[in-house]
């Protein structure tokens, strides 16, 4: 008798399983909370768009429409894809449910899939979840601040202290259009070394060429000029006060003058969170202002600033045991709120060769607290957070191998 083959999932998918979904449910539901504090609603979008809503949003000429969006004609040959971010969609729903007229400033949150055609590679997927607010209707400083305070608060409620927030500004529609030229400029003067899509970009969209992922390109672009040296006045007054108010709220953050993001519609403030220990893709999350995208679908000219958050990593717990599961080890992954010696006795039952402890204090310090279950010594030792995957392993297989 023939087996029948097994379908495995489409490459870049994947399930979520029990472990992984209560970790995520924890995430969702501190948001809902954190968020409502600051006034945010849930908003539930389609996952369905029409193409163009993100070709005039996200820009025609970033990576994410040209090359990552799941398009398809549907039966009538609308123009349909997959969202690939839902800021758009939020922008969207505001102009067409008459939110711009009843309520301008909206504050609205949202959580769900996203799909970008991505290289699959560590932490990235062509499916993944994104919980996400957006403030409309507002250009003042205070705007901004208060979303990142929020956003710092969530972060710290999650026990995600291992991360760190970058800021920026990437200028407006009296600034952007020199800084623009002068990056073109730079370009011409480096054309030789620049990879052919950045030849294109170089004419239509100078800013993509500092987000090319040809390595050639991205040493010269390293020596391009910043945008922050070429902010108007009001730019420079506006961040001013942006970074004024996380000061008084003591939110901790870095400038990074280098900082653009994959999006056209950006304006002004513009931020990632980074998380350390995840490779070359460390942005955990991202946003900033979007004052012209309102107007760009249609509308008033209503300003906006928003950010979206993967909730893939923002438990360093559930990055280590990740990279310690792709390198062949069995990791059980057990949530915080319970007390360490209950904890233990679960490791146990479960027959757990070792006990890897993530609490404030290894978090602090960059490096989880391992305990030998079978031998119980002593003595302490530790796996750094920020290690790759093979470290990691081959420390675990010491402990677990190696003599005293
Ligand atoms: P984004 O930077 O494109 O921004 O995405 C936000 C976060 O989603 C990224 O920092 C990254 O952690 C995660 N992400 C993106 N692509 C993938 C992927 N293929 N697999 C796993 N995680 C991924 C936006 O989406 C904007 N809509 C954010 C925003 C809201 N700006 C203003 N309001």
């Amino acid at each position: 008798m023939r087996v029948p083959d097994t379908i495995a999932a489409v490459k870049g998918f994947r399930d979520v399983l029990p472990d992984e979904s209560r970790r995520w449910r924890a995430l969702e539901e501190a948001a809902e909370r954190v968020f409502a504090r600051y006034g945010f609603g849930e908003i539930r979008l389609p996952v369905v768009e029409r193409t163009e809503l993100f070709a005039r949003s996200l820009g025609e000429t970033t990576d994410i429409v040209e090359k990552e969006m799941y398009s398809f004609a549907d039966r009538d040959e609308t123009g349909l894809t997959l969202r690939p971010e839902a800021t758009a969609g939020v922008v969207r729903a505001y102009l067409e449910s008459g939110l711009a007229q009843s309520d301008p400033s909206a504050r609205l949150f949202y959580r769900g899939p996203m799909f970008r055609r991505e290289r699959p590679q560590r932490g990235r997927y062509r499916q993944f979840y994104q919980i996400g607010a957006e403030v409309l209707g507002r250009d003042d400083p205070l705007a901004d601040a208060e979303l990142l305070v929020m956003l710092d608060r969530y972060l710290a409620g999650v026990g995600a202290r291992a991360t760190r927030l970058e800021l920026n500004s990437v200028g407006d529609r009296v600034c952007r259009p020199v800084y623009r030229e002068r990056l073109r400029e730079f370009g011409r003067a480096h054309l030789a070394g620049l990879c052919p899509d950045c030849h294109r970009r170089l004419e239509r969209n100078p800013l993509r060429m500092l987000d090319c992922k040809v390595e050639s390109c991205q040493e010269i672009m390293a020596r391009a000029p910043v945008v922050a040296d070429s902010l108007c006045e009001g730019c420079r007054a506006h961040l001013a006060q942006v970074r004024a108010l996380l000061e008084q709220e003591r939110v901790d953050y870095t400038m990074n003058p280098r900082l653009v993001r994959g999006l056209d519609y950006y304006c002004r403030t513009a931020f990632e969170v980074v998380a350390d220990g995840l490779g070359a893709q460390n942005a955990v999350g991202g946003g900033g202002r979007y004052d012209g995208l309102v107007a760009a679908l249609g509308g008033p000219d209503i300003a906006g600033v928003g950010f979206a958050l993967a909730a893939r990593a923002v438990g360093p717990a559930l990055a280590l045991a990740t990279r310690l599961r792709d390198g062949g080890l069995a990791v059980g992954l057990e949530p915080e709120g319970r007390s360490l010696k209950a904890l233990l006795r679960t490791a146990d039952r479960r027959h757990a060769r070792l006990a890897v402890i993530l609490g404030e204090e290894e978090l602090e310090a960059g490096r989880a607290t391992v305990r030998d279950l079978v031998r119980h010594q002593d003595r302490r030792q530790f796996l750094p957070l920020d290690a790759s995957g093979p470290e990691l392993v081959r420390s675990v297989q010491a402990m677990i191998g190696g003599g005293e």
